[in-house]
C-alpha cells in the first residue's frame, strides 16, 4: 500500500495586515521589510477566530475535494505551534468535534514551521503501514498570538492561517509520494523559542512583566543555519531520488523569507516560474505556510494532477524538512 497526496485546502482569514499598518506600530518601514523579507502583508485573525476555526474550513474543503465524507477519515493530525490550547485538549481533538468526526485518532504535532511536513511523513508511515485509509493532515496557526507587535524583529514577519490535505492509500505506485526526510536538531533550541508558558516557565507575575510568553527568535543566525540546512537536504533528497531539480515543476518552500527562498532555489537552479511564492501577501504562517501555497498554486490552476512537488521547510527546534511527491488529487 502507498500514500498519496489526495487533497489540499486552506482558509486565510479576512483581516490585513500591512506594512503601512507596521509602520505606525513600530519603528520599522515597508521599504525595510519588503527587502530584507519579500514580505508586503500578513492576515491577522479576529479575536474570536481561532487556530481551529480556520483549520476546520480548510479541512472541509480539503475533504470536499478529495470526494470523501468526514466518516471516510480515520486519523486528525494538526501541526501547530499556537493550539487552542496550552495544551489539553489537542487542537486536533477541537477540529476533529468541529467537523462532526467521532471515534478517530486525533493528535496535534509540536515542530513549529516543519510541523505539515512532519504530518505528512506521520500520515505517509500509518498509511503504508496498512493502519489507515485517509488522514486528515493540517497546518494551523494562530502566530498573532504569540506575537508582540512592539518587537519590531519579530512583529513584521508572522501572520495567521490554515492549510489541510487528505492523504490516502492508494496501490498505484505513480501516485504515490516520493520520499520524506525530518529531522532535528535540538542543540538550537534557543534560536526561535517561546519561554512561556510550560514546565520551565508556568504562568506566573514574571511572565507577564518579562513577555515570556512570545516569541523570541534569533533571526539573523536562523537564517543563516536555514540557508545552509535547507540548501544541503533538498539536494540530497533529489540526489537520492534520481531527480533533477530542473523535472520539478513545482518547489513549495516554507515561506520565511523571500531571500531564504531565492538562496536555496538559485543553489538549485530554479527559475522563478518552478518556485511557489507566497511570503509577499501571506508572511511567514508558520505551519500552516506550505499547505497555504500548494492550495495557491492548486486554485490558480497551476497545479495538475500528476504533477511533481518538492517541499522544503525550516523552524523551531530546530526542524527541518522535505518532500518529493506527485500531486495526485484531480486538477481544478
Ligand atoms: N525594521 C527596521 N529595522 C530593523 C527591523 C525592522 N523590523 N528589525 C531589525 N532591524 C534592524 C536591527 O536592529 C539591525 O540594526 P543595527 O544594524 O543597527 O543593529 C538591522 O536591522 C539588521 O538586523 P538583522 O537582524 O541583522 O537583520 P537581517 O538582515 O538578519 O534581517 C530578519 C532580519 C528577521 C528579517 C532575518 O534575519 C530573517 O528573516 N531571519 C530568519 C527568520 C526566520 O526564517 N524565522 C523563522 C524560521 S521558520
Amino acid at each position: 500500500m502507498y500514500a498519496k497526496f489526495h487533497s489540499i485546502g486552506a482558509f486565510v482569514p479576512s483581516k490585513v495586515l500591512s506594512n503601512a499598518d507596521l509602520e505606525k506600530m513600530v519603528d520599522t518601514s515597508d521599504e525595510w521589510i519588503l527587502k530584507r523579507t519579500g514580505i508586503k502583508e500578513r492576515r491577522i485573525a479576529s479575536e474570536n477566530e481561532v487556530t481551529s476555526d480556520m483549520a476546520t474550513i480548510a479541512s472541509k474543503i480539503a475533504i470536499k475535494r478529495a470526494g470523501l465524507e468526514k466518516e471516510d477519515i480515520d486519523l486528525v493530525v494538526c501541526a501547530t505551534v499556537t493550539p487552542d490550547y496550552f495544551n489539553m485538549p489537542s487542537t486536533a481533538c477541537v477540529i476533529s468535534d468541529k467537523l462532526g468526526i467521532k471515534n478517530v485518532q486525533a493528535f496535534d504535532i509540536s515542530a513549529a514551521c516543519s510541523g505539515f511536513v512532519y504530518a505528512l511523513s506521520v500520515a505517509k508511515a500509518f498509511i503504508e503501514s496498512g493502519m489507515k485509509k485517509h488522514v486528515l493532515i493540517i497546518g494551523a496557526e494562530k502566530f498573532s498570538s504569540l506575537v508582540d507587535y512592539t518587537d519590531r524583529s519579530t512583529c513584521i514577519l508572522f501572520g495567521d492561517g490554515a492549510g489541510s490535505a487528505v492523504i490516502s492509500a492508494t496501490e498505484d505506485k505513480n501516485e504515490a509520494i516520493i520520499d520524506i526526510h525530518a529531522s532535528a536538531d535540538g542543540s538550537y533550541a534557543d534560536f526561535l523559542v517561546t519561554p512561556a508558558p510550560g514546565a520551565v516557565h508556568p504562568v506566573s507575575q514574571k511572565v507577564i512583566d518579562e513577555g515570556l510568553n512570545f516569541v523570541q527568535m534569533k533571526g539573523n543566525e536562523t537564517f543563516k543555519l536555514a540557508v545552509r540546512t535547507l540548501t544541503k537536504d533538498v539536494k540530497e533528497i533529489l540526489a537520492k531520488n534520481k531527480i533533477d531539480a530542473k523535472d520539478i515543476p513545482h518547489f513549495v518552500p516554507h515561506q520565511a523569507n523571500y531571500r531564504i527562498i531565492k538562496a536555496v532555489g538559485d543553489a538549485l537552479k530554479m527559475t522563478e516560474e518552478q518556485v511557489v511564492l507566497t511570503v509577499g501577501k501571506y508572511g511567514n504562517t508558520s505551519a500552516a505556510s506550505i499547505p497555504m501555497a500548494i492550495n495557491d498554486i492548486y486554485e490558480s490552476g497551476r497545479l495538475k494532477k500528476g504533477e511533481l512537488m518538492l517541499l522544503d521547510t525550516f523552524g523551531g527546534g530546530l526542524t527541518w524538512a522535505s518532500a518529493l511527491l506527485p500531486f495526485a488529487g484531480e486538477s481544478l
